[in-house]
């Protein structure tokens, strides 16, 4: 009876849209052997989540649908996948019995869909887009289709039995012979193949194996049984590391960054010493801006062109527009947007503030809920007081302004354009344009008055001491 749904199914897929595709994302595993309290796949690389790094290469191809299966510690993810730009369809895996099981309930939703599905793992991030395209293209001709690759170390994955160009079936690295162990071409989990082809050979899998699941990988012998045509292509190491420890998230993260620093090179981003610095995902910085060694690129920022963050310095979820000036050891915090040609130097921290062009901030300062107009200098020490224990206030400062050094700003305050404050300032009212304001206690200078007290402080030395 199968054997006629099956070639109901290759008949109907002749006759449908052969272009139509669905990417099924498996993560509803307990990733046991991470040791974490945190599903496996929101643990992060390039400060992303394993599964964001996953929709990301899913979306490559421009699938019809993503659908994620979900299970374990399920609400974790679903917030996270709420908060993509991606639609992604979720669907629950009660009990997790295998990775077969998991296909099997995704592509009960996908109905009578009769394109090409492709299966990826959670925990396996880094398939390249062109690989995406390849498992593709491949998946229009053969019938199950599976991307594997020559592992350096094939402990823990399972091994393609080939065939020149055919793949025979998987086994699983538990349920290996020595034979079998020997072998070094593995699976990387990603499979792909017409829907309703997998739907019908899931339906026969079974659960005589070491782990006593349902294996996705069993799906190759079933179809070989039946005549159909499966096929293999091989992908870097490197795109197919599978993270199940966080020994492997580490060496995730390794490559990750090998990977963002030879790109940033190759579209002329000036890296002094590239296996210092440190990107996410989604950092996008500019060509011909030079980026001195040991700086790190949290998540959320964009960079402009022609730029210099010197060495040691921090930013995080900002913008900073052309030609500025970062650091060294500057930190920029979230919400930081700096327009063209801004200086900000060392030890400065700067957080939710939107600094206009040529504004310079250059020397030890915390300017926090500020903006500031252009061509503005605000002097070493300069601190906004923005939090006063209960709420946060807002300081505005105006363009062409001179905040003298160690100004303290307490918000809220506006300062207005081409005004000066004198260093060492308190500054608690808002200051009109063109103002000069002064806050502080006024200077008394005593003639002879260092020669009479340095007398009267050694006499009372002198007394305590006989
Ligand atoms: C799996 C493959 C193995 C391959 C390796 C590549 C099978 C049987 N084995 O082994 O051939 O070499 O990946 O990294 O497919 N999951 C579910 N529901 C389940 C079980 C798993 O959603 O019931 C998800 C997990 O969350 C994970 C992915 O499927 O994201 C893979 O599962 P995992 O247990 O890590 O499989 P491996 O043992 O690594
Ligand atoms: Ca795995």
């Amino acid at each position: 009876q199968a054997e006629d749904g099956i070639r109901d199914c290759l008949l109907s897929r002749g006759l449908g849209d052969v272009y139509k595709r669905q990417v099924i994302v498996l993560a509803a595993g307990k990733g046991t052997r991470m040791n974490s309290n945190r599903p496996k796949v929101l643990h992060e690389v390039g400060n992303f989540p394993l599964i964001s790094h996953c929709i990301k290469t899913a979306q490559s191809i421009n699938p019809q649908k993503i659908l994620a299966v979900l299970g374990h510690r399920r609400t974790e993810i679903k917030n996270v996948l709420e908060n993509s730009d991606t639609s992604i369809e979720l669907v629950i895996q009660e009990a997790q019995l295998g990775t077969g099981h998991a296909v099997s309930i995704a592509i009960e939703e996908l109905a009578d869909f009769d394109g090409n599905v492709i299966v990826l793992f959670g925990d396996t991030p880094f398939v390249s887009a062109e690989t995406m395209r390849k498992i593709e293209a491949r998946s229009r001709q053969a019938d199950l289709v599976v991307l594997g690759f020559h592992a350096p170390d094939p402990s823990g994955y399972g091994r393609l039995i080939t065939n020149d160009n055919e793949l025979l079936k998987i086994v699983e690295h538990k349920d290996a012979n020595g034979q079998e162990l020997a072998l070094n071409l593995c699976n990387s989990g990603v499979m792909a193949g017409s829907s309703l082809v997998l739907k019908e050979l899931l339906k026969e899998l079974d659960r005589d194996n070491k782990n006593n699941e349902l294996y996705l990988t069993d799906c190759v012998q079933l179809a070989k049984a039946k005549g159909l045509n499966c096929s293999y292509l091989v992908c870097e190491p490197k795109e197919a590391l599978g993270i199940n420890s966080l020994q492997q998230l580490s060496l995730a993260e390794k490559r990750f960054q090998e990977t963002a620093r030879t790109e940033a090179l190759e579209i002329g981003i000036h890296l002094v010493a590239p296996e210092t610095v440190f990107f996410s995902l989604d950092t996008e910085i500019g060509r011909d801006t030079i980026v001195e060694p040991n700086v790190i690129f949290g998540p959320g920022v964009k960079v402009g062109t022609g730029c210099t963050v010197k060495a040691f310095s921090y930013l995080e979820r900002c913008n900073v527009s052309h030609n500025c000036s970062i650091g060294p050891y500057a930190r920029l915090r979230p919400g930081v947007d700096l327009s063209e040609g801004v200086k900000i130097g060392n030890f400065v921290e700067i957080k939710n503030s939107k600094i206009a062009e040529n504004s310079k901030i250059n020397h030890l300062s915390y300017i926090g809920d500020t903006e500031i107009g252009e061509n503005s200098n605000i002097g070493a020490g300069t601190i906004t007081c923005n939090y006063d224990g209960a709420n946060k206030h807002k300081t505005v400062i105006g363009k062409n302004v001179f905040i003298g050094s160690n100004t303290m700003l307490i918000a809220p305050l506006t300062v207005g354009n081409n005004s000066m404050t004198g260093s060492g300032s308190v500054i608690t009212k808002d200051i009109p344009a063109d103002n000069l304001a002064i806050a502080r206690s006024e200077q008394n200078n005593k003639n002879g008055g260092a020669k009479k007290l340095k007398a009267l402080l050694r006499n009372k030395k002198n007394k305590t001491k006989s």
